[in-house]
């Protein structure tokens, strides 16, 4: 299972790649927004920072609605870096744009997936990633997971190489419960991944242990 941060804050980015379990990054408007990143030209720069600052793949979103919108940003985007992928969201255009970029080996992230039909749809235009918003699914009583279920089920059917990257994960037990369903990648909060590492026995385990070393020296 590959680790994605959620996230445009390079500290928190820096922090989980120190870390060496990080796989990539996924970034939106809206993250980048919280940041206090705003205009185009700052915008681009803070991806190449953040391409700089770790090994992986790195979401960029396009902001355009259109076809050739899409493509026009979408191929600044992946000249920025080797390591862009170009996030094109789910709606007609996108598809078509996810086909022409798929055509030209440009990796691809569908972005608001919240049904298996969208899924399907975004495989066989070639993306290589989707992205399901498990999160804001769950936010509308509506079970997040369970979209990851059965996009897996359909992917593994047909041998889609799509890679299932489950998003707007929210906290620790999202991210284990994607990997027993069998996400290809997680994409989620600095706190969600540490939230992993955590448990009391570990650490009333450690004290006694180090407790035990000091009495014998
Ligand atoms: O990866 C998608 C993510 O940024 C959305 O998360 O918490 O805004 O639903 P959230």
């Amino acid at each position: 299972m590959k680790f994605f941060i959620d996230t445009a804050n390079l500290n928190q980015i820096k922090e989980a790649q120190d870390l060496g379990v990080l796989d990539g990054v996924t970034t939106n408007p809206s993250l980048m927004a919280k940041e206090g990143i705003t205009g185009a030209n700052n915008i681009l720069k803070h991806y190449v920072d953040i391409c700089e600052a770790v090994e992986g793949d790195v979401s960029a979103e396009v902001i355009s609605v259109d076809f050739q919108g899409m493509v026009k940003e979408g191929e600044q985007l992946a000249s920025l870096h080797p390591q862009i992928v170009v996030k094109i969201p789910m709606i007609k255009d996108g598809i078509k744009a996810l086909k022409y970029f798929s055509d030209l080996n440009i990796k691809t992230n569908c972005t608001l997936i919240f049904s298996v039909g969208q899924a399907l749809l975004a495989a066989k235009a070639g993306a290589t990633f989707v992205s399901p918003f498990i999160g804001r699914l769950d936010d509308i009583s509506t079970d997040g997971l369970s979209l990851i279920s059965e996009i897996r089920e359909i992917y593994d059917n047909y041998a889609f190489e799509t890679e299932i990257l489950a998003a707007s994960i929210r906290h620790t037990m999202h991210i284990i419960d994607c990997a027993k369903i069998g996400a290809d990648v997680m994409t989620g909060p600095l706190s969600a991944i540490m939230g992993l590492l955590k448990h009391p026995l570990t650490d009333s385990g450690l004290k006694k242990f180090l407790e035990d070393y000091k009495k014998g020296n």
